[in-house]
């Protein structure tokens, strides 16, 4: 339990009554949908279930569990069952996925665990176990033994050419929590086994001495030797995406909390220390630590994902408590500040998220996995979030 002092604790009562109060209504009005991007204030649907190749727009997308994730979050906060009745509707809405294999990738952690999972460990739903159970079968299927990866992505869409099929990306750290879930569910090591393999790997290469992360690491997918990097998501190779900063922060965190390995709670702290140490002065996290500095483009996300691993990192580390509690609640105040948009009669909550550096579609837009973060991150604060990862 976080214990704040009485101006915070007035803070995070008033920001989470109005939180609640904009969910309640975009509960209802996005109650059939699975929405990734609120567009003009209002939420997209993902939820198209002919598309069965196409991961940016379909069923497969892989933000697809984030309101869920929010709904189930909401659910355990305030006992109102309606989230949860709109919740199932994502979750049953997601098993068209399991037919399709194309358009699925290892981000089934990121689906699977705020949805189907969430609903069985509150609910003791029989079929949401199955799904999980299906999923974590599904992601452990993308081990590769000879590199000790998980494959991220697919490169049998139509008209792709490239090949990724010895590439990982620090996102998995995210996704791995499926596996050490079914592995004490089903009392079978062998799932925990490939997270670890995976974790281990991710700390070898793709943290950097100085403690920045990379996005995409390449193997040889027959010898399982490292051939190179990519800048992926961020502004280029060498370079330092945000997000992926936290991925690793609170990734390497969850890691640590499943299995007590000492090296993931070591490289949790080398790359929280890192994000910390470039935090600008205004707060508002960029895409990329090492854009240039115009055009400024900035990703909330990122900041609500590094409070909530921070949080964690809080509770982990007793010398450094209060630095990263401090920090958390900074990024936090910032964005309930400068960054969120409390009106109930929209549908988005954080504003300025930005999918990567080069893309021009999702440029400082409203994403429903950023709402996530910060409103876990809130709970956690509260003491009344609901532990998914
Ligand atoms: N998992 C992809 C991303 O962070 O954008």
């Amino acid at each position: 339990m976080i214990s704040l002092d009485q101006e915070t604790k007035k803070w995070l009562d008033e920001t989470l009554f109005l939180v609640v109060k904009k969910m309640e209504s975009v509960r209802e009005r996005s109650a059939c949908k699975i929405p990734a991007v609120a567009v003009k204030g209002v939420h997209d649907d993902r939820s198209d279930e002919s598309i069965d190749w196409d991961m940016d727009n379909g069923i497969n997308w892989w933000t697809n569990g984030f309101f869920g994730g929010i709904l189930w979050q909401l659910y355990h906060h305030t006992k109102d069952g309606r989230y949860g009745e709109i919740a199932r509707v994502t979750e049953e809405k997601l098993d068209r996925c399991f037919s399709m294999y194309y358009g699925l990738h290892h981000d089934v952690g990121f689906m699977w665990l705020p949805t189907a999972v969430a609903d069985y460990r509150l609910t003791g739903n029989k079929q949401s176990r199955k799904r999980g159970l299906m999923a974590a079968q599904f992601l452990a299927g993308r081990f590769n033994p000879a590199g000790n990866f998980i494959r991220a992505w697919n490169d049998n869409i139509p008209g792709q050419q490239e090949t990724n099929r010895g590439w990982a990306i620090i996102d998995c750290m995210f996704n791995i929590p499926l596996l050490y879930w079914a592995s004490g569910e089903i009392q079978d090591p062998r799932y925990r086994e490939i997270a670890m393999r995976h974790a281990d790997t991710a700390a070898k290469y793709f943290i950097r001495e100085d403690g920045s992360v990379r996005h995409i690491v390449e193997f040889d997918p027959y010898t399982g030797q490292m051939i190179r990097d990519y800048g992926g998501q961020g502004y280029k190779e060498g370079s330092s995406w945000t997000r992926g900063q936290t991925w690793a922060l609170y990734g390497f965190a969850v890691s640590y909390q499943h299995t007590g390995k000492d090296l993931y709670l070591k490289t949790a702290v080398k790359t929280a220390d890192r994000f910390l140490s470039r935090i600008p002065k205004d707060g508002h996290i960029p895409v990329d630590f090492d854009q240039p500095a115009a055009p400024h483009i900035e990703d909330s996300t990122a900041a609500a994902i590094a409070a909530g691993g921070l949080i964690e990192l809080c509770q982990l580390v007793p010398e450094k408590q209060e630095v990263y509690l401090n920090a958390a609640l900074r990024l936090l105040k910032t964005l309930a500040t400068d960054r969120c948009d409390f009106s109930p009669e929209t549908d988005g909550l954080l504003t300025h998220c930005t999918g990567s550096y080069h893309g021009t579609k999702d440029r400082e837009v409203n994403f429903t996995y950023a709402d996530y973060y910060f409103i876990e991150a809130l709970l956690k604060l509260n003491g009344t979030d609901f532990k998914i990862w």
